[in-house]
């Protein structure tokens, strides 16, 4: 299975992109995640979405090409990133890449409640008419004081996400299986 991985923080340390390494290394025998990148597209500007720049459609091209895409979301300002807004919306207009295609949401954040406003959020833009991606419901990760559950080599090291999020991956690879055609 071909997952493809939009991380909502474009920073180097993001610890939502290694909330996204660990899922990438752990669950390595079960899917595949391609990590892209949304730091260098350009602001959406509907005046050049018939013939966007070249990052655009090779990124609208990597999600098309996914069974399922995963988010891996920071909160800002109790919303996800205005990076993550602006992918979402180039993949929501012209080929409309994510209609059908699952999703699934997951965040880390330094506040307690890791991420629950900016995920919720998503979840609502998910359900736009460009968008119209499934997510599985329930089955929310949130990863709160993330900063005392990564140690200083960037690694995933608390025993308790770790297994919460083992539960959460068996959850949506049965969801993907059993509801949509994926690559075997
Ligand atoms: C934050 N942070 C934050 N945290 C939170 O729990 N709720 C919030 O609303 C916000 N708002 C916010 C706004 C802005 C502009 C920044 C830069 C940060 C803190 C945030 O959780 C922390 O910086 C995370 O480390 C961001 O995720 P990455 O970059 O580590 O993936």
């Amino acid at each position: 299975m071909k997952i493809a991985a939009i991380i909502g923080s474009t920073r180097k340390e993001s610890y939502n992109l290694k909330i996204a390494k660990h899922i990438q290394e752990r669950y390595r025998d079960r899917f595949s995640l391609d990590i892209l990148e949304i730091g260098d597209l350009p602001f959406y500007n509907q005046d050049t979405e018939n013939d966007p720049p070249e990052e655009v459609s090779v990124f609208k091209k990597k999600v098309a090409d996914a069974d399922a895409v995963l988010w891996v979301t920071p909160e800002y300002n109790g919303s996800i990133s205005g990076a993550l807004k602006n992918a979402i919306d180039w993949l929501s207009r012209v080929d409309q890449v994510m209609i059908g295609k699952p999703s699934w949401i997951v965040g880390a954040s330094m506040g307690a409640l890791g991420t629950v406003k900016a995920q919720s959020h998503l979840r609502d833009i998910l359900f736009a008419p460009g968008l119209s991606s499934p997510v599985l419901p329930g089955n929310e990760v949130l990863i709160g004081s993330v900063h005392e559950k990564v140690n200083n080599e960037g690694k995933l090291v608390d025993e308790a996400t770790i297994s919460f999020l083992d539960g959460a991956v068996n959850n949506v690879i049965h969801w993907l299986e059993k509801q949509f055609v994926v690559h075997n």
